[in-house]
């Protein structure tokens, strides 16, 4: 998830494309939710930690520069919860197929870039597998979308591990294709899943 960098967006020009779901979303063990400025403290906590932040698409440099970019994320952030606490976030950033000009209307808007970051406290018990196949279950349930796709370096194992084990699909490697702040040009992958191999969207928990 190297996280688009979000310039000049102003959510009054476009409907809210994640109101379509009845938040909160129940997992087994997990809530899924908007993030809201109150999550600001929790995500700063594990974001800051170079360890987690080491391969995101930005590293906030110090506390300003998280407080200044992260409200602009909230329309395309969700916040994960464990047990009533923030462990992590997810991104659902919808976006365009690419399609013909004569047929591109009805590529608007089908496809979602996923991302995810989650807590080291709680890494490797399964949860950031829960919560993407959670987000699988809303793209492809109440946002109606048809496919998913999410990027890494490709140095950044664990999360295209998580990708693997989620039934997501390899299906680019790029070599040097990617600036990195600190390791200069590496290479990335990106993976894909489409709706129908998804098997049926499963209902929030109640
Ligand atoms: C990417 C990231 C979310 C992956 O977290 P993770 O804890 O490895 O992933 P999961 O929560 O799915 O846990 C999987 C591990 O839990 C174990 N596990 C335990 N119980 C499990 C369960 N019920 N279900 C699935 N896995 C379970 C698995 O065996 C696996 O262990 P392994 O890594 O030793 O094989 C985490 O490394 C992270 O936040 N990194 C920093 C941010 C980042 O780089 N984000 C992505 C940018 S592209």
């Amino acid at each position: 998830m190297k996280e688009t960098i979000l310039v000049g967006v102003s959510e009054e020009q476009s409907p809210d494309p994640l109101d379509a779901v009845a938040w909160p979303w129940r997992t087994e063990r997990l809530v899924l939710r908007r993030a809201t400025l109150a999550d600001s403290d929790a995500l700063w906590e594990h974001r800051s930690l170079p360890a987690v932040s080491e391969w995101l698409g930005w590293i906030p440099r110090d506390r300003a520069d998280w407080d200044a970019e992260y409200p602009r994320r909230l329309a395309i952030n969700l916040a994960i919860e464990l047990e009533g606490r923030v462990v992590g976030d997810l991104m659902i950033r919808l976006g365009d197929g690419w399609g013909q000009r004569e047929v591109a209307d009805a590529a608007r808007g089908v496809e979602a870039e996923l991302g995810w970051t989650l807590h080291p406290d709680v890494q490797g018990h399964g949860y950031a597998s829960e919560a993407v196949r959670a987000a699988f279950d809303i793209c492809f349930g109440p946002l109606g979308l048809r496919r998913v796709t999410a990027g890494a370096f490709a140095r950044n194992e664990a999360s295209w591990r998580l990708m693997e084990r989620v039934g997501m699909r390899r299906e680019a490697y790029a070599v040097k294709e990617s600036l990195h702040g600190t390791h200069g040009w590496l290479d990335g992958v990106t993976y894909a899943l489409l709706a129908e191999e998804w098997p049926r969207p499963t209902s929030p928990r109640a």
